[in-house]
């Protein structure tokens, strides 16, 4: 499929249904043999205008087994924006320097424009509260590796709902497969209504709850959130909610066998250092997904594959 050669990918609604599952197979394929010197000779771009440690590391850790460079800056403080200059002017001086860029920024619909105005293709490695498409298809890989497919599961969702990106891109991917939503949140940090219409619109169903034990027992996976204090604008109401959920190894016991635990991390306190021992615990097997999914984006994305 090449389709995708030259492509930005700014949000996970940019693929259809066949582009994710052949992004999945790609995945697998790099699983098996990482290290193929398809990227030799290019040049890969990674801007990170927000903090990052996952995304950014296993980006330039996809394009350095591929054999490809890195370029970039893991903080704009170093750079010509402190001095002021505008994200357009960044895009095209670094698009002269490289064949593709990846780029994280905290303002929503920053990557769109970004791939609007860059005459290379633009991966968003996440925009402020909007999209993480890239994320969304290592959650996808995890799902799919644990349980055998990726049609008609339940999933949980737990903690910040509204400002978690990561939950925004998945719900409108799993709605390609059937699966079914119980949406775990306080009042104040619920799934927004888009998403929820975009689910109705699939013709699907999503439940919302506040105790997470409610879910317990229906839940095929069990996807943890961090409560995202950065995005609050009072932090008197991030300091209310902070704590709400946090899931103790004990929690567990009424889960189904096959359930898994997934989180995109970093986690602050929201899963206790008792769970990562349960064979039910796989985030950190879910961050290292990300490198084979990462792999096969740039070789679908630069046509190499
Ligand atoms: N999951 C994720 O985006 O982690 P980082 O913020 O560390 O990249």
């Amino acid at each position: 499929m090449n389709e995708l050669k030259g492509r930005s990918l700014v949000s996970i609604t940019d693929y259809t249904k066949e582009e994710i599952i052949h992004i999945l197979d790609m995945a697998e394929e790099f699983e098996k043999n990482q290290r193929q010197k398809i990227l030799d000779g290019y040049v890969i771009s990674s801007l990170f205008f927000e903090p990052s440690t996952r995304t950014r590391l296993s980006f330039e850790s996809a394009v350095q087994y591929l054999g490809g460079s890195v370029i970039g800056f893991a903080s704009a403080d170093t750079t010509s924006v402190r001095k002021g200059e505008s994200l357009k002017d960044t895009i095209l001086t670094v698009s002269n320097y490289s064949d593709l860029i990846i780029m994280r920024n905290p303002i929503d619909g920053s990557a769109r424009y970004a791939s609007e105005v860059s005459p290379v293709p633009i991966i968003n490695a996440g925009d402020g509260a909007n999209q993480h498409p890239t994320q969304c298809l290592l959650d996808l890989y995890s799902i799919r590796k644990t349980q055998g497919s990726l049609d008609n599961i339940h999933i949980a969702m737990i903690g910040d709902l509204k400002y978690g990106r990561t939950v925004h891109s998945l719900v409108q991917a799993l709605s390609l497969f059937g699966a079914t939503f119980h949406f775990v949140s306080p009042e104040s940090l619920k799934m927004p209504s888009s998403v929820k219409t975009w689910i109705k619109k699939a013709g699907l169903e999503y439940h919302q709850y506040t105790d997470i034990m409610d879910i317990m027992p229906i839940a095929d996976i069990l996807y943890m959130t961090r409560i995202q204090g950065e995005r609050f604008p009072d932090p008197l109401e991030y300091e209310k909610v902070k704590n709400l959920y946090i899931l103790e190894n004990s929690m567990l016991a009424p889960s189904k066998e096959t359930m898994r635990v997934l989180h995109p991390l970093p986690r602050v306190n929201e899963i206790t250092e008792d769970v990562d021992d349960n064979p039910k615990a796989y985030y950190f097997q879910q961050a290292k997904n990300g490198v084979y999914v990462r792999q096969a984006l740039l070789a679908a994305i630069l046509g190499l594959k």
